[in-house]
């Protein structure tokens, strides 16, 4: 099979690879989409993320679809043929945290496109059945690939507690800010504000539903009319995270999604005075579930997200377009093209 293999920060190259055999209780997957999120293009602009350094050649790539063509001995919950949708990271599911339900903090959890393990831009990848979920056929690849975005939103959601009539303020409107902003509406948000400085995201926000636009370049998120209840900060800029905070109501939730700097300063007095609830999340858990559900509903579209779309052997044009194109939100490789 074909993969494209980042080898070093800006060297990604296409080779052919053994077809990976499944395991016992995995599935060897024909990928079919996948999309190109910002830590792809991190690595392949850095070679690392924080403390995950790419030592050895790394096939990128962690939102993604296709359908099984191979069973692994024991797989009992899938047949061939079955499309499906990739949740990309196996914790161990023996620790503590697993044990909670919290996979997602689960410190041996196995996450594609992160060093050492190998991501989905290749034509076949194997997945544990349990990780691989059946989408219907009215979901197509691309969406299909893209519940995994979708999944940050509605984990953001979750966390923030958004029910009906909920005012939320959803800061960045990037592929996570969109999907976070649809997932609130659909979670019951009356009012969703959106602020950012791409007009182009900001129109595509309104678009999905958002109520009110801000564009940060000009306006301030600190001078609504009512203050918003529940901020989903997803742009990871340091000065818009403190301004969001400072924007959101008395006994009001704030979820940092955005990573930016490492430390950023935070509005004490504000926090304590109107006892601020704080979190931050990290990816999702048992989300799949309910993403499927949303987009077959027609609750959620995420297809409106996709700018465009590359061949295999086009990879490093995908993990660049964002870079050349400002109008571009989320692009998606089509490995088996
Ligand atoms: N916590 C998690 O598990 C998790 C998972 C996925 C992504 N993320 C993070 O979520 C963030 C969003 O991801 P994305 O793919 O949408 O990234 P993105 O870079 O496409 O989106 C960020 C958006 O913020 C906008 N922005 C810049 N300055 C702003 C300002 N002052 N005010 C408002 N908006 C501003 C940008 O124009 C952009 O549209 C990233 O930081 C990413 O690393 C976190
Ligand atoms: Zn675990």
């Amino acid at each position: 099979m074909r993969a494209a293999v980042l080898r070093g920060p800006g060297d990604v190259v296409v080779e052919e690879r053994p077809v990976p055999q499944a395991g016992p209780g995995h599935v060897v997957v024909r990928v079919r989409s996948v999309g190109v999120c910002g830590s792809d293009t991190h690595y392949y602009d850095h070679g690392r993320i924080g403390r995950f350094v790419v030592e050895s050649p790394l096939v990128l790539g962690h939102e993604a679809a296709g359908e099984v063509t191979a069973l692994g001995p024991g797989v009992t919950r899938l047949a061939v043929g079955q499309r499906v949708s990739i949740e990309p990271g196996v914790p161990d599911l023996t620790c503590e945290q697993c044990l909670a339900g919290r996979y997602n903090l689960c410190p041996d959890m196995r996450f594609f496109a992160t060093p050492p393990i190998d991501g989905a831009f290749a034509e076949y990848v194997v997945v544990h059945e349990a990780f691989a979920h059946p989408v219907p056929d009215s979901i197509d690849d691309d969406a299909a690939a893209l519940l995994e975005p979708l999944s940050v939103g509605i984990w953001a959601c979750a966390k923030a507690r958004v029910s009906a009539g909920s005012r939320v303020l959803v800061t960045g409107a990037g592929p996570i800010g969109l999907v976070s902003v649809q997932t609130a509406l659909a979670f019951g948000a009356t009012e969703v504000v959106v602020s950012d400085v791409n007009p182009a995201r900001l129109a595509l926000a309104g678009e999905l539903g958002a109520t009110t636009l801000v564009d940060a370049r000009e306006s301030r998120v600190t001078d609504l009319p009512r203050s918003p209840q529940v901020l989903l900060e997803c742009s990871g800029v340091p000065a818009a995270i403190g301004e969001a905070i400072r924007a959101l109501d008395r006994a009001g939730r704030a979820v940092l999604v955005g990573m930016g700097g490492d430390e950023v300063p935070l509005p004490l007095s504000v926090v304590q005075e109107r006892e601020l609830e704080l979190t931050g999340t990290f990816r999702y858990a048992n989300t799949w579930p309910t993403a499927i559900a949303l987009v077959a509903a027609g609750k959620v579209d995420v297809n409106r997200l996709v700018t465009g779309s590359y061949r295999l052997d086009q990879a490093e044009e995908a993990l660049t377009a964002g870079r050349r194109d400002q109008q571009s939100v989320k692009v998606v490789v089509h490995p088996q093209t």
